[in-house]
């Protein structure tokens, strides 16, 4: 599928998208036909086990974009611009490029009217960019903690001004974390771009999910919206256990 077919398929029905950090789990999602993966900075605290994702580099990233390309083929691959690597439009620009090169099809970012010349800037090098609103994780620590957003109505209004901003700035498609699902809801029905939420409700145009939190392999911290399918910690403990048996006992 040409980069514009994946993009295009992304306005006609529900998104189904997942993080993936490594090359067997996104040959997995892409060979089950999820539309869109995200290389997320999630991935600072499921896969490297940080606290929030304020640490994550733009080398981890390009590492692990790198991996995840080799496995995708047909789903939108998407990876994210860590905390502190788009601070001036210059910057965005170059950062976008680098995690191009190393396999990305279209990069995230992080905020609305705040970095919204970065997010024009990176529009205008014809980079493929998807936005990123509500709960920002980098900025965990500005707004002390994970909180849903949109509660009051000069927060909804930010939110869809936001939206707004990033649409016409040529966002593909924006992620609306952790927000009220009337406000979602709301974003969603006056943009023409499709929503993707997490946390934000059921009616975006499509939904994200960490891909520890689907599988449960993150037992430790589960979302309060996460849905969790398998419970791949329980599967490796008992199939280390029963190794750690039989070879003690050979
Ligand atoms: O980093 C990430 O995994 C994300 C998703 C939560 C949308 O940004």
């Amino acid at each position: 599928m040409s980069l514009q077919e994946k993009i295009d398929k992304l306005q006609k029905g529900r998104i189904a998208a997942l993080t993936a950090y490594d090359y067997p789990t996104a040959r997995i999602l892409d060979e089950s036909g999820v539309d869109l993966i995200l290389v997320g900075d999630s991935l600072g605290m499921v896969f490297a086990g940080c606290e929030d994702t304020t640490s994550v580099t733009l080398d981890q990233m390009l590492y692990h974009t790198e991996v995840v390309a080799r496995g995708v083929k047909n789903a939108l691959l998407v990876s994210d611009l860590p905390y502190h690597t788009y601070e001036t439009p210059h910057q965005a620009i170059e950062n976008s490029k680098r995690l191009i090169a190393a396999g990305a099809e279209a990069v995230k970012l992080e905020g609305g009217e705040a970095v919204i010349e970065q997010v024009k800037a990176i529009v205008a090098e014809s980079i493929p960019f998807v936005g990123h609103i509500g709960m920002l994780p980098q900025s965990v620590k500005e707004v002390n903690g994970y909180k849903k957003w949109g509660k009051t109505s000069m927060e909804a209004d930010y939110l869809l001004n936001d939206a707004q901003l990033l649409e016409e700035a040529g966002a593909i498609a924006i992620v609306l974390e952790s927000i009220v699902p009337e406000v979602a809801r709301e974003i969603t029905r006056e943009l023409s771009v499709p929503t993707i939420g997490i946390g934000a409700g059921n009616d975006c145009n499509g939904e994200i999910a960490v891909i520890h939190d689907l599988i449960g392999f993150f037992p430790w911290f589960t979302p309060p919206f996460a849905h969790q399918r398998a419970n791949v910690a329980d599967s490796l403990k008992q199939a280390a256990e029963a190794y750690i048996q039989s070879v003690r006992a050979s």
